[in-house]
């Protein structure tokens, strides 16, 4: 008969979030092996038609409101803040993703503290600490005075209604895959519970008006180890990198619900927890010596701010077959289509020889405008002259050797200004009011294409 509620049983890809009518090895949808987990029942609704039940009618809107956007929270940790779109959104829910070590734990603990010396709740849930060893180091990093309060737990429930008893204005728990939820059948840490724990927590998040920030552990594919349907669970995922051996840390917003995404803040680990850099231009380029061939400082930019970096380039003479292409910090796709345009619209080959790329610092650059700033570097390693220092580089390469104009050029050149930087070699059609001079008064070399690049920096090349 219908109308009688039937159940049935549904597979959930939990790399990509499709769903399956049965279980298989792969799924189809993105190729992942061993993924497809088994839901449970879902209780399927009477009736078969969208007509045969009635639901209720949503109430609907205009675009416009009166209402005032609500109020951010700052924790006056000016970078922190910044990446957040300026604040955090109140019962909004945060991933906070990173190796294990980098630094996780300092940067969540000081911002709790921080967020709890400007009068908002905030409590701190460590899962992988005693609240001994937590509170030892809140009194290392100089917290002991915050009024936030701490609890070490890992069982789902116990925090929640912990959670809805204090209704506190920040939470964090870390971290998600120490969590343990006894409704799922399965290991701490595991992708089922991994899930469960963050849908419920972003639940509460969003019902109560807390918001819940959650660290995550990443596997060495740069992924928050479990599944991926968390980062598309929450609002705002935020990755904390570095390198080893380098001292600062970098926060990254990958996606923001609130705010733009790509929005960095430039932290240093010292003996006493982060501290906050407000110049980066300058400790990334702090490094810098003599002038040196196979060096470029490419006028970058990260989120909505201007960032100077030094791409680094070593070409030596090949004995492999297949020269190697070492790329650090940079897209190895990117270089490899520069060096193709650069040996076929050029006539400079790179056959032969070694290349090696990278960012000084341990920073990663992703845009497309550090085109000329790579292939800068591969010349000049290649020709062994160095580039002028006082010269800044910016443009994107197409494949034809054209040089494209690139966005936000009059930040670009400020920010090279600002530290000392007296000419910039960028794009011909970039859009910088005057001639040859802007407001920042800097002497702008305006290239046309690869070719013209090579004559104008190397000689006739
Ligand atoms: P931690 O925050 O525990 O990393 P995560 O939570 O991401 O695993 O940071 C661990 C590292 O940071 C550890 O190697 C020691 C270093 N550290 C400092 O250098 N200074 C400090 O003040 C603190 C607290 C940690
Ligand atoms: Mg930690």
């Amino acid at each position: 008969m219908r109308g009688m509620a039937k159940s049935v049983t549904a597979f959930t890809c939990t790399a990509c979030g499709a769903a399956h009518k049965k279980w298989a090895g792969r799924c189809d949808a993105c190729n992942a092996w061993n993924t497809i987990v088994e839901e449970g029942p879902l209780s399927q609704g009477p009736g078969r038609g969208l007509g045969a039940a009635k639901g209720r009618a949503v109430p609907l809107s205009g675009l416009t409101t009166s209402e005032p956007p609500p109020p951010r929270c700052l924790s006056g940790m000016e970078e922190f803040d910044r990446v957040l779109g300026g604040g955090l959104v109140p019962g909004s829910a945060l991933l906070v993703g990173g190796d294990p070590g980098i630094g996780k734990s300092t940067l969540l603990l000081q911002a709790a503290a921080a967020f709890s010396r400007r009068d908002l709740q905030a409590i701190y849930f460590s899962g992988e600490e005693a609240s001994a060893q937590v509170r030892m180091r809140a009194q290392r990093l100089g917290l002991a005075d915050a009024p936030m309060r701490l609890g070490a737990e890992t069982n789902l429930r116990d925090i929640l209604t912990t959670l809805d008893a204090e209704r506190p204005d920040v939470a964090v728990i870390d971290s998600i895959q120490t969590l343990w939820s006894d409704t799922v059948e399965a290991a701490p840490g595991s992708v089922a519970q991994v899930r469960a724990a963050a849908h419920e927590l972003v639940t509460f998040a969003k019902r109560r008006g807390v918001a819940v920030i959650l660290v995550g552990h990443v596997t060495k594919e740069g992924q928050i180890a479990g599944p991926r349907v968390v980062e598309h669970m929450v609002d705002t995922v935020l990755y904390f990198e570095g390198e080893r051996g380098h001292q600062f840390r970098i926060l990254r917003s990958v996606k923001n619900r609130f705010g733009p995404s790509g929005e960095i803040g430039v932290f240093e680990m010292t003996g006493a927890g982060l501290s906050e850099v407000a110049n980066p231009s300058a400790l990334f380029l702090s490094e810098r010596g003599q002038p040196i061939a196979g060096s470029a400082v490419f006028a970058g930019i990260e989120g909505t701010r201007p960032v100077l970096t030094e791409v680094q380039a070593l070409v030596a003479p090949s004995t492999l077959a297949s020269p190697r292409r070492t790329v650090v910090g940079l897209d190895s796709g990117r270089v490899s289509t520069i060096l193709a345009v650069l040996e076929a619209r050029c006539g400079i080959p790179f056959a032969g020889l070694d290349v090696f790329l990278n960012v000084a610092g341990g920073m990663k650059v992703a845009e497309p405008a550090a085109d000329l700033a790579i292939a800068g570097a591969l010349l000049s390693a290649r020709e062994d002259s160095p580039l002028p220092p006082d010269a800044v580089l910016f443009g994107e390469i197409s494949l034809s050797g054209a040089l494209r104009p690139v966005a936000q050029a009059e930040n670009r050149l400020k920010e090279a200004q600002k530290l000392g930087f007296s000419q910039a070699i960028l794009p011909d059609a970039s859009k910088v009011e005057g001639p040859d001079k802007n407001g920042s008064g800097m002497a702008l070399r305006r290239i046309t294409d690869l070719t013209a690049f090579v004559g104008e920096v190397f000689g006739a090349g």
